[in-house]
C-alpha cells in the first residue's frame, strides 16, 4: 500500500511512525511534513489547498490511501474532489466529504445534529447579526460564565468563555458586528456553560461499522494549572483514569451509537475519524464538540497505545470490513509533553537550532521543526512532543519530562503539570 499523509504536525508524525512499522505499507509520503517525518517517510512539498497538485502527485506515485491530518482539506472538499475525478476515484481518502465535515465546520450544524439525535450536549441558540437583540436577551436567560462560539472554523480560537454579562455582550458584538473571526463569526452559537472534566473519544468508521480507539485527555492552556491562553495543546494522556468501563458504556450508548445512526438517517457518507470532545458532568458525558479528524497532541498518545496495524485498519475500512477486527490497546499509560517556542501562543521566533538526544523509552514526535542543511531548526510554536509509556501514569510522565528536558533550543518552554490533576 502506498500512503500519503497530509499535514506537518505531531499528529502526522505519529501516523507516519505507526504506518512505518507496518509490512503492508510500501511507500509512505507526508506533505509537507517536518524534520521528523523526513526520517521515516518522504516529505513532499505540496500545498494542502491545491487539490489538483495533490491529485496529480497521487497518480504519479500510485497512492492508494490519503490521510488528511487536519480538518481544513476535509471541510474544503478534498473527498468530494477525489470522488468527482474519474482518474482519482479509486484512491481512498480517509475522511468525510464536505457535507459531513460540517460536523466540525459548523457548530450550529453539529448542534442541530445532536438535537435531532437526542445526544446530550449543552443547551444553545444560534444568532446572526440581525438577531443581536434576541442574542442579548438569550444571554440574560443564562448564568455566568457565558460560552460564545463562532459558527465556522476559526483556527481553534472561535470559542470565548466570558465571566461576566458585560464581557459577553461585548464579545457578542465583536463577533457578530465587527467580524472578530471573519466570516466564521457571522453566526454565533451561545450555549450553557457545563462544569466538569473534559476527555476525548476517537472513533474510526468505514461508513458502515465503527471502532473505538484509546481515549485521551489533553491540556490546552499555555500555563500551569490550566491558566493563560489556549494553545494547540501542551500535552496529553491515555488512558484517562476517570473514564472507566461504566463511563465508556455511557459514551457508546448515549453518544457514539446515536451519532452513527444519525449519520445514516441523514444519508451522510462518513468515513474517517470522529473525534468527540466530551465533558463529564457528575459522571454523565456531554458532547462539547465533534471534530472530523484526530486530535493533536492526542494522536501522540493514541497511536502508541494502538496495538493493531494501522495500515490494516485503513485497508479494512476501504473494504467496509472494519467489523472484522477487534481494537487492541496497550494497557500501559502513555503521556506526551509538548516543548514549545518561547512566547507561543503569541509571537515567537523561529529558526532556533534544536539538539535532541536519544532518551530511552521516549518517542519524539516532531511538529514545528524543519531541516536546515545538516541541522534541525524550529519552524513553529509547538516544536516537539515527547511521548512515553509507563506502568503507572507517574512513570510515564516522568519519562516524558526526561525527554522534554533533553530537548534543547533557545526559548524552550513546557508545562510541568501535565497529568498532575489525574495522579492523586
Ligand atoms: P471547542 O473549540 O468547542 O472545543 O471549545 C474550546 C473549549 O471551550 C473546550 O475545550 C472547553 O474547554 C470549552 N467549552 C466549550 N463549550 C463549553 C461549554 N458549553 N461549557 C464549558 N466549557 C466549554
Ligand atoms: N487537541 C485538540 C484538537 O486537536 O483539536
Amino acid at each position: 500500500m502506498n500512503i500519503l499523509i497530509l499535514g506537518s504536525g505531531g499528529r502526522e508524525h505519529a501516523f507516519a511512525w505507526k504506518l512505518h512499522q507496518s509490512e503492508l505499507v510500501n511507500r509512505l509520503y507526508v506533505a509537507p511534513g517536518n524534520a521528523g517525518t523526513g526520517k521515516i517517510a518522504q516529505n513532499v512539498d505540496l500545498s494542502l489547498d491545491d487539490f489538483d497538485s495533490i491529485g496529480e502527485f497521487c497518480l504519479n506515485e500510485q497512492i492508494d490511501v490519503v490521510i488528511p491530518g487536519s480538518e481544513d482539506p476535509l471541510v474544503n472538499g478534498i473527498v468530494d474532489f477525489f470522488q468527482s475525478e474519474a482518474a482519482l476515484e479509486h484512491i481512498y481518502v480517509f475522511g468525510p466529504n464536505a457535507e459531513s465535515a460540517q460536523l466540525e465546520g459548523s457548530k450550529d450544524f453539529a448542534k442541530i445534529f445532536m438535537e435531532e439525535n437526542h445526544i446530550p450536549t449543552a443547551g444553545y441558540k444560534t444568532f446572526n447579526g440581525e438577531q443581536i437583540e434576541d442574542a442579548y436577551s438569550f444571554l440574560r436567560e443564562l448564568n455566568a460564565p457565558y460560552v460564545l462560539k463562532a459558527d465556522g472554523l476559526a483556527a481553534g480560537k472561535g470559542v470565548v468563555i466570558c465571566p461576566t454579562l458585560e464581557e459577553a455582550d461585548q464579545v457578542l458584538r465583536e463577533m457578530l458586528l465587527d467580524s472578530k473571526f471573519g466570516r466564521a463569526s457571522s453566526r454565533v452559537v451561545i450555549e450553557e456553560f457545563l462544569d466538569g472534566i473534559e476527555f476525548s473519544v476517537f472513533v474510526m468508521t468505514d461508513g458502515e461499522h465503527y471502532a473505538i480507539l484509546p481515549e485521551a485527555k489533553d491540556y490546552k492552556r499555555i500555563g500551569e494549572g490550566d491558566t493563560g491562553l489556549n494553545t494547540g495543546g501542551m500535552g496529553a494522556v491515555s488512558p484517562v483514569p476517570f473514564v472507566d468501563k461504566t463511563m465508556m458504556d455511557k459514551v457508546v450508548r448515549r453518544i457514539v451509537e446515536p451519532t452513527m445512526i444519525g449519520l445514516k438517517k441523514r444519508e451522510m457518507e462518513y468515513v474517517g475519524f470522529i473525534f468527540i470532545g466530551l465533558i463529564s458532568v457528575n459522571d454523565d458525558p456531554y458532547v462539547i464538540e465533534y471534530n472530523v479528524r484526530m486530535g493533536d497532541p492526542e494522536t501522540e498518545v493514541v497511536m502508541p497505545r494502538l496495538k493493531n496495524d494501522f495500515a490494516q485498519l485503513l485497508d479494512l475500512c476501504a473494504n467496509k470490513r472494519l467489523n472484522d477486527i477487534e481494537i487492541e490497546q496497550d494497557p500501559r499509560n502513555c503521556t506526551t509533553v509538548f516543548t514549545v517556542s518561547g512566547g507561543y501562543p503569541e509571537a515567537y521566533e523561529k529558526g532556533k537550532n534544536i539538539t535532541l538526544d536519544d532518551v530511552e523509552g521516549v518517542l519524539f514526535f516532531h511538529a514545528g521543526t524543519k531541516k536546515d542543511g545538516d541541522s534541525v531548526v524550529t519552524s513553529g510554536g509547538r516544536v516537539l512532543a515527547c511521548s512515553a509509556f509507563g506502568q503507572t501514569l507517574e512513570e510515564a510522565i516522568n519519562r516524558s519530562y526526561e525527554g522534554a528536558e533533553s530537548v534543547k533550543f533557545e526559548g524552550k518552554y513546557f508545562r510541568k503539570d501535565i497529568a498532575k490533576d489525574l495522579m492523586n
